[in-house]
């Protein structure tokens, strides 16, 4: 009995091995598995088996059933791919393919790019510093006195790890204002640097994400004067914003900066006239201001000889800005959501 399965067994694998259509497969199994196939009626002589040989005679016979069955299947798999294959190969080569989807530039990016290109035209140069940075570049040398309270408005992501005892600890730049003393130390006069960078605070709110990005203007000269800090953003803002946005400097306060402003815009949505989301026809736009001399002497320049003016804006805030985006929730710009981002 046991030969008998074995040999069934090796009948049916060599048909398989040798089966060439879904139909000859077909065939070999009902020859085998079918109702009168050989091995179905191998098995039920297996009662006439002696009772002490009888379960082992039985288990063979499931192997072989098992085999035969995965061998059938295996093969059907194999001969429909074969199919396959011979339908891929008449395809007309000529006929027009499937276009792959093309992806752009994230809207920062997008953005990055315009402003650079408007500062480019007036003749800034773009530069890159670290953004992870010590203390000293981002705050001692910018006028900030050792543990004053104004240091805190920057809400700063301190590095633990590493601290140096010349530059103090390290820290993810919260300003791109670092990049002014790190420009003036690698530079002579005249300088007109345009630094665009990731910025690192401890906020995340609807308003805020912990990572954003700016871009520092810093102009170092002979003769530079208020006039042209002013002249310079209003060139930037007209470029960016459309021909009849103006701009305005109130008084304000940095430690790095003297004077010091805050820059507002026209509205860009009732172009000046007051409205619900800037009361008066300006709108809020970022800060400026006159380099301090104690900084532009920590960037080794002579601040008897030269001056200069600074700025520093956010790129979410302008860009939000010109789009009118009703924006209800900032982190929507780095959620990597594609229903957001294919708009722009
Ligand atoms: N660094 C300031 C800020 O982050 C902006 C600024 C830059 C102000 C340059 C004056 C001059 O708020």
């Amino acid at each position: 009995m046991e030969e008998e399965l074995i040999g069934i067994k090796n009948a049916a694998l060599s048909f398989i091995l040798e089966a060439e259509s879904l139909e000859s497969i077909e065939e070999t199994k009902l020859q085998f598995l079918g109702k009168n196939g050989r091995l179905t009626i191998a098995i039920k002589d297996i009662k006439k088996v002696p009772e002490d040989k009888r379960a082992a005679v039985g288990m063979l016979a499931n192997e072989v059933k098992e085999t035969i069955e995965r061998a059938i299947e295996s093969k059907k798999q194999n001969l429909k791919e074969k199919s396959l294959s011979h339908v891929v190969k008449k395809i007309d080569v000529t006929n027009p393919g499937k276009a792959a989807p093309i992806g752009h530039l994230h809207l920062i990016t997008q953005a990055i790019e315009e402003i650079t290109d408007i500062f480019k035209s007036i003749g800034f140069t773009r530069v890159k510093y670290p953004e992870v940075e010590w203390d000293w570049f981002s705050f001692t040398a910018l006028n900030f006195p050792q543990n004053h309270p104004a240091r805190d408005d920057w809400e700063t992501f301190f590095i633990d790890e590493r601290q140096s005892d010349k530059f103090g600890p390290m820290l993810l730049t919260p300003h791109t204002s670092s990049g002014q003393i790190r420009e003036m130390l690698s530079n002579k006069p005249p300088i007109k640097m345009l630094n665009i960078a990731k910025t690192y605070r401890r906020q995340a709110d609807v308003g805020h994400t912990p990572m954003f990005h700016q871009f520092e203007t810093l102009a170092v000269s002979e003769n530079l004067s208020i006039g042209h800090l002013k002249g310079t953003l209003e060139y930037f803002v007209r470029s960016f914003f459309g021909p009849n946005i103006k701009t305005r400097i109130r008084p304000y306060h940095f430690e790095f900066t003297e004077p010091s402003f805050e820059v507002d815009i026209t509205c860009t949505v009732c172009l000046g006239k007051g409205c619900k989301l800037c009361k008066e026809g300006w709108l809020e736009m970022g800060g400026a201001g006159m380099v301090h001399p104690n900084v532009l002497k920590n960037g080794g320049i002579d601040p008897q000889k030269y001056r200069g003016f600074a700025s520093g804006w956010g790129v979410e805030r302008v860009l939000l800005m010109r789009e009118n985006l009703n924006i209800d929730d900032l982190r929507l710009v780095y959620s990597s959501k594609l229903e957001f981002l294919e708009q722009f």
